[in-house]
């Protein structure tokens, strides 16, 4: 089930997606420097799928310590990005909808999913936990992190709700071109109440600009 404004807004923002990682505010980078950390330590030696890669910001800390990494997305312009970091262990790069993914059952050790999941449709939850569950190793993990609202700044405002109660806004790209993408927010308790019934949850972090949590199947 995709949404085709995120995916086209996300094509345009490849050449301009990772200033938000760059961001003049001390807090809100400290809250991605503690993950990273935690990252290098999750992946060490583990064989790693980093789904929806973007420009590899993940790929490339995960790259620092893992066995050996594949990252893929749907958008070629953001693996083009992604191709042209400098990498530890080069990652096995995949253009692929997440949807359908063009790997073998039971073949990492540890997902990666980063500000992916605010994306994802509420009524399709299901297929994106089949995809991860045929992914992972029974000993396996998943991470993923997102955004709570502060991280958007003053562009808090919502365009609309749809009838599954997905969130929709608008972004705007440097230029000024608009798209209104889908967007949930989530309180640490809907998290819980969505992952617990799939998986389990082994670490949750709630902070001021980011979530982030653990899942072993
Ligand atoms: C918010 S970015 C996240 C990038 C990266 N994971 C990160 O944390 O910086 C979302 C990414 O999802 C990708 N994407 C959108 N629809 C997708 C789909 N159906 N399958 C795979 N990737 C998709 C976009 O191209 C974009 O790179």
């Amino acid at each position: 089930m995709r949404d085709k404004a995120t995916e086209e807004y996300y094509r345009y923002r490849a050449p301009e997606y990772e200033q938000i990682y760059y961001r003049d505010n001390p807090a809100r980078r400290k809250e991605i420097e503690d993950e990273a950390t935690y990252i290098r330590k999750l992946v060490t030696k583990k064989e790693v799928l980093d789904i929806a890669c973007g420009t590899g910001y993940w790929t490339h800390i995960a790259a620092e310590t893992a066995k050996n990494i594949i990252a893929c997305d749907l958008a070629r312009e953001m693996i083009t990005e992604a191709r042209k970091k400098n990498y530890r262990k080069s990652p096995f790069f995949v253009i692929a909808d997440l949807e359908q993914l063009p790997f073998a059952d039971n073949a990492f050790d540890i997902i990666l999913l980063g500000f992916w999941f605010s994306h994802q449709p509420k009524q399709s939850y299901h297929t994106l936990f089949s995809t991860i569950k045929r992914l992972l190793r029974d000993n396996g993990h998943i991470w993923l992190i997102d955004n709570n609202p502060p991280a958007e700044g003053s562009n808090q405002h919502s365009a609309y709700k749809d009838n599954h109660g997905n969130n929709y806004k608008r972004r705007f790209l440097d230029n000024g071109k608009e798209f209104i993408i889908l967007k949930n927010y989530f309180s640490r308790q809907e998290l819980i109440q969505i992952f617990q019934h799939h998986f389990s949850v082994e670490r949750i972090t709630y902070n001021t600009y980011y979530w982030s949590v653990t899942l072993a199947k």
